[in-house]
This record gives structure tokens, C-alpha cells and sequence, in this order.
């Protein structure tokens, strides 16, 4: 479904990421770790259409995906949950969901909202709440909420789970098992290594903006020596 061919990006002089590859199919969920900087942030920003490509192929449903906008992209079903989560803080959790996000039609978000409710029960009970009152995980629910909105098939969350108290981070692994068992394709970015590698059925290390390793992520799991080599921990 996402094929990524020796894609490099970056921003203006800055090269970001080269030649970086990977393919994830339908119901996957593909883990993107590596070290600060090593370009996985940027590579899911060149997939959202926010940062530019200079190289390589970025394919999408057998589609190439350069020439579209954002907002092409999340109408075919790409979506993205950036780094920070970005909620508006002063408005509340509902019209996070409704009007943050991308709207397909009235009738189809009041569906949605059902199924982030159902999927995320503490949202549910917070409809009303300001967003900036919610803790980390509970904001980090809302803005995985606000993506599926839109009725994702791609679904790309950067930093899943940092800051966030080891509870919530279970219930989003959770939920995100839920959506892949459902056919969605999820990219993650993490920290924690651990619990990607633990989720995830492949894994791409990048370091310096190059994919250095990748494999299933269970074969990543088992091999401290390789992660070691790579992130300088077991
Ligand atoms: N807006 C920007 N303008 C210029 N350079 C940038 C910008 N954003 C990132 N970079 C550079 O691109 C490279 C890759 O950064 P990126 O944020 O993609 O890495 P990352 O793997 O997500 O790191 P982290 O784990 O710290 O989030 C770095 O050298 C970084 O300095
Ligand atoms: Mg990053």
C-alpha cells in the first residue's frame, strides 16, 4: 500500500533523509526507530506531504504521491499524528475531533466520533473538557482520534508514546491493534523501542537519514546486539 524507494527529502539546503526504503502493506504496522535526527519525522512529514522530496519514489496504492497536497492526501486516506500532537488547546475535546481534523461529511463524523469513542472510552467521557486540561495520554488518544476522522488507511503517529504514563501508552498499543486488525496500515515513530518492536511486525532502523536495517520486528526484538549496534542500547 506504501512504498517508499530511496526517497530523500529535507528542507531547503538540508537533506533530512536519503534514500530511505520501505514498503507497508494493508493491517501491517511497520516501526520507524532510530537516533535524534536520523530523518524518521521528516520521512513520515515527505509521506503527509509536508516536507519536500528531493529524490527517489513515494508511492501510495500503486499511485505516485508527489504531485498531491496535503489535503489530496488525507482525502485518500493518509493521516498523520505529528510530534506534539498539536491540539488546540483552548478548544474542547469534541471540536478537536470535529473541526481539527479533516471533514468528510456530517453524517459520516458523527459515525466517526462513535468509533473514536469506542476505541478510545476515556475521549468519550471528556467530549466536553478543554483539550489543554488532558493529560498526555489522554491528549495523545485525541489527537490519534482526530486522525481516524477523517477514516484513515494509512495512519502515521510520530513519538507515540513519549512523555506519557506506561497506562496509557498500553491502551493506545491497544487500540492501534484493534485498527490494524481492521486492515489500517500504521507507521509509527518511537522512542521506546521496546514497545514498538513488541506491536509492530517490521521494523526499519534509520540512522542519518539512511535505512540501515530492516526486518521483522520480532527478529528486532530478539537481537540486543543489533539494537545495541544502533541505538546504543539493548
Ligand atoms: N524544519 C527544519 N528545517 C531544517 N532542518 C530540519 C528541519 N526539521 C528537521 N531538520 C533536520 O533534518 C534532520 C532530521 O530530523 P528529523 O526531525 O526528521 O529527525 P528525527 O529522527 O525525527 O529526530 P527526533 O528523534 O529528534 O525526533 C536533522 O538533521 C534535523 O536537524
Ligand atoms: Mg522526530
Amino acid at each position: 500500500m506504501l512504498e517508499l524507494s530511496e526517497l530523500s527529502c529535507g528542507y531547503g539546503e538540508v537533506v533530512a533523509v536519503q534514500r530511505l526504503s520501505l514498503r507497508l502493506e494493508a493491517g501491517r504496522m511497520l516501526a520507524l526507530i532510530g537516533p535524534n535526527g536520523a530523518g524518521k519525522s521528516s520521512a513520515l512529514g515527505a509521506v503527509a506531504g509536508h516536507v519536500k522530496v528531493l529524490g527517489g519514489r513515494l508511492t501510495y496504492d500503486g499511485a505516485t504521491l508527489e504531485r498531491l497536497t496535503p489535503g489530496e492526501r488525507a482525502a485518500r486516506g493518509i493521516a498523520w499524528v505529528p510530534e506534539g500532537r498539536r491540539l488546540f488547546g483552548d478548544l474542547t475535546v469534541r471540536e478537536n475531533l470535529t473541526v481539527g481534523g479533516f471533514v468528510r461529511t456530517r453524517r459520516a463524523e458523527a459515525a466517526n466520533l462513535e468509533r473514536v469513542v469506542a476505541l478510545f472510552p476515556r475521549v468519550g467521557e471528556r467530549l466536553r473538557q478543554l483539550a489543554a486540561s488532558l493529560s498526555g495520554g489522554e491528549q495523545q488518544m485525541v489527537a490519534i482520534g482526530r486522525a481516524l476522522m477523517a477514516e484513515p488507511r494509512l495512519l502515521m503517529i510520530d513519538e507515540l508514546s513519549l512523555g506519557l504514563m506506561p497506562k496509557a501508552v498500553t491502551q493506545i498499543y491497544q487500540a492501534l491493534a484493534r485498527l490494524r486488525a481492521e486492515g489500517m496500515a500504521i507507521l509509527l515513530v518511537e522512542q521506546n523501542t521496546r514497545h514498538a518492536l513488541g506491536a509492530a511486525d517490521s521494523a526499519v532502523i534509520v540512522e542519518s537519514g539512511r535505512d540501515v536495517w530492516s526486518g521483522s520486528a520480532a527478529e528486532a526484538a530478539r537481537d540486543p546486539a543489533l539494537l545495541g549496534h544502533y541505538l546504543g542500547h539493548g
